[in-house]
């Protein structure tokens, strides 16, 4: 794979993982060129620290747009005339229609921060403490057309202690994130990933 890879982020929120890639990527420890950010938040606090980075940003919010497909559309056309080589959900709160995914021609990864398949959609540290679960963690996936559902790259655990809240066990699984997903870039950028159906293999280190 020619690196570094032309690579789009979609935001909703607030950005700490967008602002790992933008710092690595800077510092040439991500195979990555950042070209694009979209989210369908306006007022996104990604989007800030996107435009002082100098990546180009757009928005795609639902009002302006007749229906989901159109704007759909409007964000795979745009993504597409910026060469898209690989494309980032980072809190980005919306689910990518099938259509889209087909035709993205580029792979699309997501970061959940739950132990998949445990925990899909919203809140899952919040679903996590009301389960009672002992361990958590978070994962990288490829995504498909399903909420959180597409094939599994890479998991890491974190413990639940008996005295977290959601905000002390989102900000331990969060650390963890900033760590495992550039894992992941990383190894899709060296063609270290093998997809077969569902399950993913990281392939050895080449010589
Ligand atoms: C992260 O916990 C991520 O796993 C989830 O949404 C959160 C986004 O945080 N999908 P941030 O906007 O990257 O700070």
């Amino acid at each position: 794979m020619r690196t570094p890879l032309r690579t789009g982020v979609l935001v909703s929120g607030r950005g700490s993982n967008l602002q790992m890639f933008i710092d690595l990527a800077q510092k040439g420890e991500l195979p990555i060129e950042l070209v694009a950010v979209g989210s369908d938040q306006a007022g996104a606090q990604a989007l800030a620290r996107a435009r002082s980075a100098g990546i180009p940003v757009r928005v795609f919010a639902p009002a302006d747009y007749p229906s989901p497909q159109a704007r759909e559309e409007s964000l795979l056309t745009w993504l597409k005339e910026r060469q898209m080589e690989l494309l980032l959900l980072a809190g980005y709160m919306r689910i990518l229609g099938e259509g889209f995914i087909q035709r993205a021609g580029f792979p699309i990864l997501n970061i959940h921060p739950s132990l998949l398949p445990a925990f899909p959609g919203l809140h899952a540290q919040r679903q996590a403490l009301a389960y009672g679960v002992k361990v958590s963690g978070c994962t990288v996936h490829f995504v498909d057309q399903g909420l959180d559902s597409g094939p599994i790259i890479l998991q890491e655990t974190v413990p639940v202690l008996p005295e977290d809240t959601e905000e002390t066990l989102s900000a331990r699984i969060l650390t963890v994130e900033h760590r495992l997903y550039p894992e992941a870039v990383r190894l899709l950028a060296a063609g270290r990933l093998e997809r077969s159906g569902r399950r993913v293999r990281v392939a050895e280190r080449s010589r």
